[in-house]
C-alpha cells in the first residue's frame, strides 16, 4: 500500500465494448509509467478503478453493483480510493458529482493522460471529463494483453448520432490517429512476436488521416513485417468506399471477414434510427463485399423493438436473417438510453413483446450459424492459436481466417502458431477440428479468453 511507502497497486476492471479493453491496456502503460503496479484481487490495491460502458441499461446495472461491492474495500482501508472510468464517467458527470460524492475520481474516454496526477492529488472527487478536445493517445503506448492478437485504437468517437445510440456523447466527435502513430504500434506489436492486429474505432472505416483513407491503412499495414492477420472493427455500412472493398479483397493479410452492423431491415425504422442507408442499399454494400472477397464471412447487429417497430417491420429483420445468411449476430433488445433523441419517442413496443421478438431472431440466427457451421465440416481451415480451451481438456482454441472460434488438438501447439486443420464437427458457435499439421511462433502468453467484445457503428 502506499502508506507502507511502497508501489501503488491499481485494480483494474474493464466493461462493455472491446475498444473499453482497449483504453484499458492504454490506462496500464500510463499508470505502469508512472510506478504503478497492477492488482489482481481489490483486496491488495490502492485503487480500485471500473472501466465502464454505457450502451445499454444493463451495462450501467452490472456497473452500479460493482461499485456497491468494491465500496467494501474502500471503507475496509482508510486511504483506498474508488474511480470510476468510461462512457459512465462521461454520460453521467453531472448527475455523478451530486449522487456519487464517495467516487474518488471520474474520468471520461479523453481523460487517461490525467490519471495518475488526479489520483495523486487525492481530495475531492477529482474530475476530468475533457470532450472534443482532439485527444487521440498517439504518442502513448499500451500494455497489450498476452496472446497473439493486439487491438489498436485508429480513430475514437462518432460524427453519426444514430438515434437510439448513447456513444457519440461519452466519447465525442469522431477523430482519427495519424498513419506514422497508427504504424509505429503495428510495427512494435510485431516486434513483440504479435502476428494479428485489430483496427478499432466507433466507425473505424471513417479513419482517415494524411490526406489518406482506410483502404490505404489496411495497405500500408499489410507491408509491416511479421503482421499476418489484419482485422479491423465495428465499420459502418456507408463507410465502404470501392477504394477500401478493394483493399480488403486484393490484400491476402485482410482477413475475410466483416462486421456489418444493420440494426433494422425495415426502411421506417432505419429512417427513425438515421441510420443514413435503407435496406436496398445495404443489401448493395453487403453483395458488393461478397463479390469482391470469395468465402468473406459477416456479422451484424440488430435490435429488437426500437420506437414505432411494428410486427411487419420485426419480420423484414426477421427475413432478413434468412436472406443474407449471417455468419452470427449480435441481437438486442431495444434501452432507451438518457440524451439520445430515440429517448423522446414514445416506446411503443412492451418488455415481454421485445423480449419475445429477441428470442425469435435468436432461434433463428442460431439455425442460420448452425447451417453455415456444418457446410464447413471436412474442410481445411487455418488457425492461428490463441491458448488453451476450457474444455476438452488437452484443446486449445484460435480463430479461423475467417474468425470462426476453432477448437483443436493442443499437443505442440503454443500461442501464435499457425495450425492447419480439418473442421470434423460444429456447432452454432464453434468450429471443432482434427489433423493438425502445425507452424512455431515466437514464445507468446496467452490472453485470458477466447471473448471478443464489439464496437457500436
Ligand atoms: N438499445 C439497444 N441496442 C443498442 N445498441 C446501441 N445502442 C442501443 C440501444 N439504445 C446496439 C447496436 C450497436 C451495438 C453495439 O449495440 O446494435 O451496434
Ligand atoms: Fe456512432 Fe455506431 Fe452509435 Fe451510430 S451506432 S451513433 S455509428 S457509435
Amino acid at each position: 500500500m502506499s502508506s507502507s511507502g511502497g508501489p501503488r497497486r491499481v485494480f483494474l476492471e474493464t466493461y462493455g465494448c472491446q475498444m473499453n479493453v482497449a483504453d484499458s491496456e492504454l490506462i496500464g502503460g500510463v499508470l505502469r509509467r508512472h510506478g504503478w503496479t497492477r492488482a489482481d484481487d481489490p483486496a491488495d490495491a490502492d485503487v480500485l478503478l471500473l472501466n465502464t460502458c454505457a450502451i445499454r441499461e444493463n451495462a450501467e446495472e452490472r456497473v452500479v453493483g460493482r461499485l456497491g461491492e468494491l465500496m467494501r474495500f474502500k471503507n475496509a482501508r482508510p486511504g483506498v480510493q474508488l474511480g470510476l472510468l468510461g462512457c459512465m464517467a462521461s454520460h453521467h458527470r453531472e448527475a455523478l458529482l451530486d449522487r456519487a460524492p464517495w467516487l474518488d475520481v471520474i474520468v471520461g474516454p479523453d481523460g487517461y493522460r490525467d490519471l495518475p496526477r488526479l489520483l495523486e492529488e487525492a481530495g475531492d472527487p477529482r474530475i476530468e471529463i475533457r470532450l472534443d478536445r482532439g485527444e487521440t493517445y498517439a504518442d502513448l503506448v499500451p500494455d497489450h494483453a498476452p496472446g497473439p492478437r493486439a487491438w489498436i485504437t485508429v480513430m475514437r468517437g462518432c460524427d453519426r448520432f444514430c438515434t437510439f445510440c448513447v456513444v457519440p456523447d461519452p466519447r465525442g466527435r469522431e477523430r482519427s490517429l495519424p498513419l506514422e502513430a497508427v504504424l509505429a504500434q503495428v510495427e512494435s506489436v510485431a516486434e513483440s512476436g504479435r502476428r494479428e492486429v485489430v483496427f478499432l474505432g466507433q466507425t473505424v472505416n471513417a479513419w482517415r488521416a494524411d490526406g489518406l483513407g482506410f483502404g490505404d491503412l489496411l495497405r500500408r499495414t499489410a507491408r509491416v513485417e511479421g503482421i499476418e492477420r489484419i482485422r479491423f472493427t465495428s465499420p459502418h455500412p456507408s463507410d465502404f468506399t470501392e477504394a477500401l472493398i478493394a483493399a480488403i479483397a486484393e490484400e491476402p493479410k485482410v482477413m475475410p471477414y466483416v462486421h456489418l452492423p444493420l440494426q433494422s431491415a425495415s426502411d421506417p425504422v432505419l429512417a427513425a434510427m438515421r441510420r443514413d442507408y435503407t435496406s436496398d442499399q445495404y443489401r448493395a454494400i453487403l453483395g458488393r463485399l461478397r463479390a469482391a472477397v470469395p468465402g468473406l464471412a459477416v456479422s451484424t447487429d440488430l435490435i429488437a423493438g426500437f420506437p414505432g417497430e411494428t410486427e411487419a417491420d420485426f419480420q423484414r429483420s426477421l427475413d432478413f436473417l434468412d436472406e443474407a445468411a449471417f455468419d452470427f449476430a449480435y441481437l438486442f433488445k431495444y434501452s432507451a438510453r438518457e440524451g439520445t433523441r430515440a429517448a423522446r419517442f414514445a416506446e411503443t413496443v412492451d418488455e415481454a413483446e421485445k423480449g419475445r421478438r429477441l428470442r425469435a431472431l435468436i432461434d433463428r440466427q442460431e439455425e442460420i450459424s448452425l447451417d453455415k457451421h456444418r457446410a464447413r465440416i471436412s474442410q481445411e481451415v487455418r488457425v492461428l492459436v490463441e491458448g488453451p480451451a476450457r474444455r476438452p481438456v488437452g484443446c486449445v482454441f484460435g480463430k479461423s481466417e475467417d474468425f470462426k472460434t476453432v477448437i483443436l488438438p493442443g499437443e505442440g501447439l503454443a500461442p501464435g502458431d499457425v495450425a492447419r486443420v480439418r473442421i470434423a464437427a460444429a456447432t452454432s458457435h464453434t468450429l471443432l477440428a482434427a489433423g493438425v499439421t502445425s507452424r512455431r511462433a515466437p514464445s507468446l502468453g496467452a490472453p485470458e479468453a477466447d471473448e471478443i467484445r464489439h464496437l457500436p457503428a
